[in-house]
């Protein structure tokens, strides 16, 4: 393969991952400094439908930059000769007795915290929120169906917070690689 198309590879396998983070960082601390507040400051019922309809385009954006964060990710690896097509696969300094595999590791264990809050948010709570109030209901099911609401919204804050905080650890450990780990 020529130098320069190498070289492009390394470019861009870095370009993308550095926008996949800056997109889902960018995303949580719009949601959380931005969103949150505003919403705060609208009628429930209007602050609810801006909550709704905001998250489900946040989460598209959040599904992309995770995808795009592993993909150049295992592909910076590749192009650097740290990752091999046959076993072992993973070669130094990505090993445990090295700092950047330890760094690299605990970052993978991030983007992995990730993925499962996204699966929790994605699949488990937001529907609990955006369920439809069926007709002839009871005012005691309507309750106990707000409570459950109310609920999974805080869940939804506390996780997107816990993501946001998450986030910002491995962008840290990213930065240190390049200067061998600082696990
Ligand atoms: C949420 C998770 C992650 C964040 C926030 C993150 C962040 C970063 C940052 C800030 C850098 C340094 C800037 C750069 O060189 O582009 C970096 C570099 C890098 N990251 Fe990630 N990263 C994450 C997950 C991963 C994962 C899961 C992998 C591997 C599977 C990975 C592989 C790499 C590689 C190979 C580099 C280049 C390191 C070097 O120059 O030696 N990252 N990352």
């Amino acid at each position: 393969m020529p130098d320069e198309l190498i070289k492009w590879l390394h470019i861009l396998y870095g370009y993308f991952h550095d926008l996949g983070i800056a997109v889902y960082i960018g995303g949580a601390v719009a949601m959380e400094f931005v969103l949150g507040p505003a919403q705060n400051s609208i009628p429930p019922a209007q602050a609810q439908v801006m909550g709704q309809k905001t998250a489900d385009r946040f989460l598209w954006l959040v599904w992309g930059s995770l995808g795009f964060i592993i993909v150049t990710g295992l592909l910076r690896l590749q192009r650097m000769g740290m990752i091999v097509d046959e076993w072992p696969f993973f070669q130094p300094p990505v090993s445990w007795d090295e700092s950047y595999g330890r760094t690299l590791f605990v970052m993978f264990l991030i983007w992995c915290a990730l993925v499962v809050n996204g699966v929790l948010i994605t699949f488990v709570l937001r529907p609990r929120l955006s369920g439809k109030m069926s007709a002839g209901i009871s005012a005691a099911q309507v309750n106990a169906r707000q409570g459950s609401r109310l609920q999974a919204a805080r869940w939804i804050m506390h996780l997107t917070r816990a993501d946001l905080v998450l986030a910002l650890i491995a962008a840290l450990l990213g930065a240190s690689l390049k200067w061998g780990g600082i696990l």
